[in-house]
């Protein structure tokens, strides 16, 4: 089938290239002629494990081009996989899709469908077909369809490939019917709703998601206080099949480019709707506090950072990607430098866009050796392996004070207890092995 893509971001381009694997011929559009460029060379423009390789063997099916019309004109199907990024209201920032849809009126020159790929709003399907079908230059018929996407970053490809389900929103079987075939090679269970509720699959799915994350959290804060391990009752929950045992994972809250605005998004709707939603607002509440329990943390050893050396490990939001959206640390370090700490910052991928936000004030560190040496404090912000697999004895061996608070529960408590540091973690005991009390 000829399939166009709009945008090449996580979203458009894993799905471009996933298709391309299924056989499917596949026009990759976006309007940077950089990107375009550099994928046209075979290069990812984005870090995602195992995206260039698949790319790469698949470039008889793939071509990227900013020639939108040209790559519209003649598509049997046409995925929107543009940004839908928060606006300051918390609502989303729709116009990336709108544009795509007036270019997508302005191009066609053959019935075809548009699948919106891209997380939006309830509703907005309906309004993109209003868009296209009063803006069409041809007398063609379109379909618009809905189908999210599931993808993690760091697993996009084996997320799409081997996706969960396939959720295909339509109105009329015709374009039901040519999404099927699209996913003909996927093994995955399809799932066919009317608009409506397919956009609402994904929104309700990441926002019970980020929930879960929320509620795990809170009960881990709740574990430090009486005494428990988070670890173990996580542990202990996940054996009932009905909890599971993913997502339970404590830390410092959700980041990434999609709980935090999805979970803002759907109250918005809500709101807009005159009805509040009261679990997902307590899981946005809970995130913006987690998010700051590693400062708080450091309050116990430390009054001020002032004239400390900070020792960051980890920036990203999480491992496997490098990137920054809603990352823990660009609330966290502009806090440390407030307070007038020395900072120093390792990430195995993150460094150069973390560079763009916090180009002078933070020194960069190539490894995390030179990172710890005489810092004060050390805060590890990501579950990178390198972190969770660095010998713990170098801890007391680089640092002047080897404090370390970690956000990511990296280190078994029992490894830790035969080490000379203290260790801070999240919703478990803390280990304080130093003979000098810093406390
Ligand atoms: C998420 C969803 O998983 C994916 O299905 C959706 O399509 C897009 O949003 P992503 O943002 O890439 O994907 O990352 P994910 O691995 O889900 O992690 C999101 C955030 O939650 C990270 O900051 C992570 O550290 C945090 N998290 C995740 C926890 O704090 N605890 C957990 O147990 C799991």
């Amino acid at each position: 089938m000829k399939i166009a893509v709009a945008g090449t971001g996580y979203v458009g381009l894993v799905t471009g290239v996933c298709l391309a694997e299924n056989g499917h011929s596949v026009t990759c559009v976006d309007i940077d002629d950089r990107k375009v460029a550099l994928m046209k060379a075979g290069v990812s423009p984005i870090y995602e494990p195992g995206l260039e390789e698949l790319m790469v063997s698949n470039m008889e099916r793939l071509d990227f081009t900013t020639d939108y019309k040209g790559a519209y004109r003649n598509a049997d199907v046409i995925f929107i996989g543009v940004g839908t990024p928060e606006k300051s209201d918390g609502s989303a920032n729709l116009s990336y899709v709108y544009g795509v849809a007036e270019q997508i009126a302005a191009s066609i020159e053959k019935d075809c469908v548009v699948v919106v790929k891209s997380t939006v709003p309830i509703g907005t399907n309906d309004k993109i077909e209003g868009l296209i079908k009063s803006n069409l230059k041809n007398n063609v018929n379109v379909y618009v369809a809905s189908n999210p996407e599931f993808l993690a970053q760091g697993t996009a490809v084996r997320d799409t490939l081997h996706t969960s389900r396939i959720v295909i929103g339509v109105e009329d079987k015709i374009p039901g019917n040519i999404l099927k075939e699209v996913y003909n090679n996927f093994n995955a269970p399809i799932v066919v709703t009317n608009r409506k509720s397919a956009e609402m699959i994904k929104y309700a799915s990441n926002d019970f998601l980020a929930l879960k994350i929320s509620f795990i959290n809170e009960i881990a804060n709740l574990c430090e206080i009486i005494g428990a391990n988070i670890e173990d009752v996580a542990h202990g929950m996940g054996y009932d099949n009905r909890i599971g045992n993913k997502f339970l994972n404590a830390g410092i809250g959700y980041g990434g480019s999609c709980f935090p605005k999805d979970t803002k998004a759907l109250h918005w709707l809500a709101n807009f709707h005159d009805y509040e939603l009261r679990t997902v607002k307590a899981a946005i509440d809970v995130n913006e506090n987690q998010k700051l329990k590693l400062i708080k943390k450091s309050r116990k050893y430390f009054d001020s950072l002032k004239g400390l050396n900070v020792a960051v490990l980890g920036l990203t939001f999480k491992p496997g990607t490098d990137d920054l959206r809603e990352a823990p640390t660009l609330v966290n370090i502009p806090l440390m430098l407030e307070d007038g700490a020395n900072v120093k910052a390792w990430d195995p991928v993150g460094i150069e866009n973390f560079k763009k936000v916090h180009p002078e004030d933070v020194t960069y560190c190539y490894s995390i050796e030179e990172t710890l040496k005489d810092a004060d404090i050390c805060f590890i912000f990501t579950e990178w392996d390198q972190v969770k697999h660095f010998d713990l004895t170098n801890y007391s061996k680089l640092m002047k004070n080897p404090i370390v608070i970690d956000g990511r529960n990296c280190y078994d408590l029992e490894s830790v207890k035969d080490a000379t540091m203290v260790y801070d973690s999240i919703g478990r005991e803390t280990i304080h092995n130093l003979e000098v009390s810093l406390i």
